[in-house]
């Protein structure tokens, strides 16, 4: 294989193997459309407007961010379709939410009868209509209303609530995702499916007319597009995926790395790179070596990684490897930069353009 690319890139850098990239947008775009779902990613695993429009261009329904901060920076490339799957509170962010929605169809969830009154006062300041989801607690445990008749209680208060309209229930069963023993995820995730499907029917036999109900990430959207009633799935990993979501769902490739130069031997097979914890992100777990990966991490400082060099011959200063992120979405967040790599060429860097917009 030739590798000269890596002679172009200065490190530490993030490298996007673009054919992998696209294949993994091609498969999930195949599955949605097989299985009759709207897939609507979550862009915050690539921050990148081009890879966006690559997913809409693949057949991808909007999009979802975390963020008003992302949501204009993703409006602002021409996407005028895009939830935030997330509670908008601070009155100078729903206020940006507002402007949003003079020009693009822009939703977000809500959960509390304070964000309601405060959303409502907002957009009335701004003579606009808020669009909103309620967000349903599928057993994450991070957010949401409990599924029944509380839901009920504040899809009446929405309704009566001065420009703001409900379209739908959102729902997030991320608490399943690492699970490997397939049959009883799936098991457990339809029981998520049924409590917000069920939650929808008591809102309809109560006056309402909902259908959009959207669940589902990298980790379950096998079991949420087949679902009866779920009609959007929002998987943002799988398109570069990394070593959590390898483990539990090898159908999407690495496409993204982030690549070292060994800088240092400090003794026998050991060694030391230029990408430290400044460099690649180590909250959710310590990243693997793609070419030797039975090598062991010894320390990881903000600029160093030391480690053993085990199944790797002939590794020397100056030489170039790759790590393999244990979750890809906090590293792209650390640079400003990704280096794609095409056909095994070089052709150039894109800007991560909502990187660290958290607000
Ligand atoms: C609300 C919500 N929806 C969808 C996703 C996408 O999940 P994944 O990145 O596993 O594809 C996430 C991920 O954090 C999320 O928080």
């Amino acid at each position: 294989m030739d590798n000269s690319w890596k002679e172009e890139i200065p490190t530490p850098a993030l490298v996007l193997n673009y054919n992998i990239m696209q294949k993994n947008i091609e498969t999930m775009a195949k599955f949605a459309r097989e299985n009759n779902v709207n897939h609507r990613p979550h862009v915050k695993t690539h921050k990148c407007p081009i890879i966006a429009h690559m997913q809409l261009k693949a057949g991808c329904k909007g999009i979802t961010v975390a963020k008003v901060g992302e949501a204009e920076v993703f409006a602002q490339s021409g996407i005028d379709d895009i939830f935030i799957a997330n509670q908008v509170i601070d009155p100078t962010h729903i206020d940006r939410l507002a402007k949003l929605s003079k020009y693009i169809q822009i939703r977000c969830a809500v959960d509390s009868k304070k964000n309601i009154m405060d959303l409502s006062r907002i957009a009335i300041k701004n003579n606009t209509d808020l669009e909103v989801l309620l967000d349903i607690n599928l057993g994450l445990g991070r957010s949401g209303v409990e599924p029944g008749e509380p839901v009920l209680e504040m899809a009446n208060l929405i309704k009566n609530t001065d420009r703001l309209k409900l379209v739908g229930l959102f729902g997030y069963e991320g608490h399943l995702t690492p699970m490997m023993n397939l049959e009883q995820k799936e098991i457990m995730a339809n029981e998520c499916y049924k409590k917000i499907v069920d939650t929808r029917d008591l809102l309809n036999r109560n006056g309402f007319n909902i259908n959009q109900i959207s669940t589902s990430g990298s980790g379950t959207y096998m079991f949420g597009a087949k679902y009866d009633g779920i009609t959007e799935i929002r998987p943002g990993t799988y398109v570069f995926s990394d070593e959590h979501l390898h483990m539990v769902n090898p159908d999407f490739d690495y496409a993204v790395t982030i690549l070292g130069t060994i800088q240092n031997q400090t003794g026998k097979k050991e060694f030391t790179t230029d990408a430290g914890a400044k460099a690649i992100a180590t909250g959710d777990g310590k990243p693997i070596f793609k070419d030797f990966p039975k090598s062991k991490i010894r320390v990881m400082n903000e600029e160093h990684t030391q480690f053993k060099a085990l199944g790797a011959g002939g590794l020397e200063i100056g030489q170039k490897i790759e790590f393999i992120p244990a979750h890809i979405c906090p590293s792209i967040n650390l640079y400003d930069y990704i280096h794609v790599v095409k056909d095994n060429e070089y052709i150039g860097r894109w800007e991560i353009l909502a990187r660290g917009k958290s607000y």
